[in-house]
């Protein structure tokens, strides 16, 4: 990795400072104490020997995803500043090797840009992604192609992301294909059926040349995740995997993935609107609420003692199995603010059943609840 030119240093809001070599020096450019980036560009080599030393795969700092938008010329003339949507905007967080976390929160607050941004599948505008130290927005496109054997994409709709006119097998070899990752024919084959098979899809030769057509919604989605496992990736984003499927089977695929965690090894960023199926699959929750993380922690930990009142509401309304368990739905008023205008203060005080005056003017830090747990509001100060 070339090293050269200057070297600074930054305050992160958690407080962290982080040291900058190499030149020019921007805003992407940072490394964390220990970490082992010190400059310039990552390359593949640094990429292979890069590893986990401390637990975290990803840390995520102040990262900021604001899509410019596109006025017509008259108002751009006018305008006296260029909008932004902020999709995610100054989020931190760490994604723990081998764990599932869940980003949680209502359509539009920055789940999927989070998780594409991971891949850079979109670049950030500000903030750093840091895997296994090294950042993210600094490989070169070489390094990219590789970093993205590590790291794959699911999606909601396995309707929409195969081919309908491959075969189950050409569907999951393609991504060894693409990345050269296999040296013959006997290999690929090998690791194809051991993905088909490892994704419940037994016997996998049962499946191999049949076509999406003849499959059912759960068994396409397994083709997918057979597709994203058959590179040995480190992480995969699940982005609403099951939101499309019948409610009968949503529980077999979700099994299916902490499985494949403690099986394969694979961390799993699970994306999902929905607070229930984040609670029965995931090690830790993030809920995120127009592009902040609002409150994070060990999952039964926030969903037994959620101190965010958004969280507060999402819980209350998760359907109990005891029909004389009384509980308090908390019915949020309003629609959730337009993330170009975002309000004051607390963004979520306009909704906030708890909101006071000073709501409006003072925007929350992270305040420690306990362990791994933090919720930004500033009445838990
Ligand atoms: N490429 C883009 N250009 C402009 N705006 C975008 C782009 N991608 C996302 N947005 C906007 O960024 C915000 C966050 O979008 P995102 O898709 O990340 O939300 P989400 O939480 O995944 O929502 P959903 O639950 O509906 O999938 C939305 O207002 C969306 O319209
Ligand atoms: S800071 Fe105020 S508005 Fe924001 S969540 Fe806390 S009580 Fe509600
Ligand atoms: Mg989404």
């Amino acid at each position: 990795m070339a090293g050269d030119e200057q070297q600074t240093t930054q305050a992160t809001p958690g407080g962290e400072s982080l040291t900058v070599t190499g030149g020019p020096v921007d805003r992407r450019a940072p490394t964390e104490p220990g970490g082992t980036y010190d400059g310039g560009r990552v390359s593949t080599e640094d990429l292979a020997t890069a590893d986990v030393t401390d637990g975290v795969l990803y840390k995520v700092r102040d990262l900021e995803v604001y899509f410019p938008i596109h006025q017509s010329f008259f108002k751009s003339m006018v305008a006296t500043e260029k909008k932004y949507v902020k999709a995610v905007d100054r989020v931190s967080l760490d994604i723990k090797q081998g764990e599932i976390l869940a980003v949680v929160g209502e359509s539009g607050c920055g789940k999927t840009t989070i998780g594409r941004t991971l891949l850079r599948l979109e670049e950030a505008t500000g903030g750093h992604i840091l895997y296994k130290e090294l950042p993210v927005e600094r490989f070169t496109q070489r390094t990219l192609r590789e970093y993205r054997k590590k790291a794959q994409i699911i999606f909601q709709d396995p309707y929409n992301s195969i081919n309908p006119k491959q075969t189950i097998f050409d569907i999951v070899a393609e991504p060894l294909e693409v990345s050269g990752l296999v040296s013959g024919e006997h290999e690929k084959e090998e690791r194809v059926v051991k993905a088909i098979s490892e994704a419940g899809l037994r016997p996998a030769t049962e499946y191999l040349y049949r076509y999406p057509h003849e499959l059912s919604g759960g068994q396409r989605q397994r083709v997918c995740i057979a597709g994203a496992t058959v590179l040995d990736p480190d992480m995969i984003v699940a982005d609403e995997p099951v939101a499309s499927l019948d409610v009968s089977i949503r529980n077999d695929i979700l099994k299916l993935m902490v499985d494949q965690k403690e099986t394969l090894g694979v961390t799993y960023l699970f994306i999902t609107h929905d607070l229930s199926l984040a609670w029965v699959i995931s090690d830790r929750i993030a809920v995120m609420y127009l592009g902040r993380i609002v409150e994070i922690g060990d999952t039964e930990e926030v969903v037994s003692n959620p101190k965010h009142p958004y969280t507060k509401a999402l819980i209350s309304v998760i359907p109990v199995p005891d029909p004389l368990a009384k509980r308090e739905h908390v019915i949020l008023q309003g629609e959730t603010p337009n993330p170009v205008d975002i309000p004051s203060g607390c963004r979520f005080h306009p909704r906030c059943p708890e909101a006071i005056d000073a709501c409006r003017e003072i925007e929350p830090t992270d305040v420690h609840i306990g362990g791994d747990h933090y919720a930004a509001c500033i009445r838990l100060t």
